[in-house]
């Protein structure tokens, strides 16, 4: 069923696990995650970049693509739809038009109060649709800054600020997690995360999970993530498992065999993730 976010990020954060977020790219990675979940039996959000919305064609093939797979797929776990790193109030208004039921306003390039305005201004547009919202405070850089590169970490009376202003559902705030890989070992801030979790009531999201060996990932369920977000992670496996196909099967063209030769270890990855964030 396709729901938005609170109710499986609040009971997250309440039994102490995380809900998968995977960021899809296409059809195909749409209907593995699904049907994995599914097999699985455990929540799934679909997160889905304004890029990767612009590669399939759009957000209402998106919004189309992933409903017609719950109903011809038979999935009945909860399944919730959102929009990665919305970068404006427009892109936020045209995911939840299209049928999103969660979206993330990252504002955060900008100053506290511009912030704070522009996520404000995305929440009141999306509650009237039952669309929850995601907001991030301080900067998560890409595997491009390495690990202490141009991040800064969100501050937590910031937070509260945000939280108590803007009404937001989930809170990612930059606590040393980049997108990408990690140079070397990740350096999170669990002293800050605990702080943000025990000073705020919505539940707290990390980006950049790639690549955060699992005893940090267990460190910062404990300090109150709720929701890790897994992007690179799965194009690594599906990209290691296609180029052994194409190299082993030169004169196989068929793009669905070539396409789904990459299956396995995407569904192997998920299984992996779910196992590490304890989801239930
Ligand atoms: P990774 O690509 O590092 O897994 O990060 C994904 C992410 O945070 C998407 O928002």
């Amino acid at each position: 069923m396709l729901v938005n976010s609170k109710e499986m990020l609040l009971k997250a954060k309440k039994e102490h696990y995380a809900v998968p977020h995977f960021n899809i790219n296409n059809l195909e990675w749409t209907k593995y995650i699904l049907e994995e979940m599914q097999h699985l039996q455990k929540p799934v959000i679909l997160g889905v970049s304004e890029g990767a919305i612009k590669y399939m064609g759009g957000y209402t093939v998106v919004s189309s693509m992933v409903k017609a797979l719950l109903q011809d797929l038979n999935i009945t776990i909860d399944v919730c739809l959102h929009l990665d790193h919305g970068s404006s109030i427009e892109s936020c208004k045209k995911a939840v038009d299209a049928g999103f039921t969660s979206v993330m306003i990252d504002a955060s390039k900008y100053n506290l109060e511009e912030n704070i305005k522009i996520t404000k201004e995305v929440v009141d547009y999306a509650h009237l649709k039952d669309v929850t919202v995601e907001a991030e405070i301080g900067h998560i850089g890409g595997s491009e800054d390495g690990v202490s590169g141009n991040n800064t970490n969100a501050k937590l009376e910031e937070c509260i600020y945000l939280v108590e202003k803007t009404n937001i559902d989930s809170l990612s705030p930059a606590l040393g997690s980049v997108h990408g890989l990690y140079k070397g070992q990740p350096n999170l801030d669990f002293k800050t995360m605990k702080e943000i979790n025990e000073s705020i009531k919505i539940p707290l999201v990390l980006h950049g999970g790639t690549g955060i060996p699992d005893y940090q990932l267990q460190k910062a369920i404990e300090c109150g993530i709720s929701k890790i977000n897994i992007n690179t992670e799965l194009q690594i496996a599906w990209h290691n498992d296609i180029k052994q196909f194409i190299l082993k099967n030169e004169n196989i063209y068929d793009p669905r065999k070539v396409i789904s030769s990459g299956e396995n270890k995407i569904k192997e990855t998920i299984d992996n993730k779910v196992k590490e964030f304890k989801t239930k």
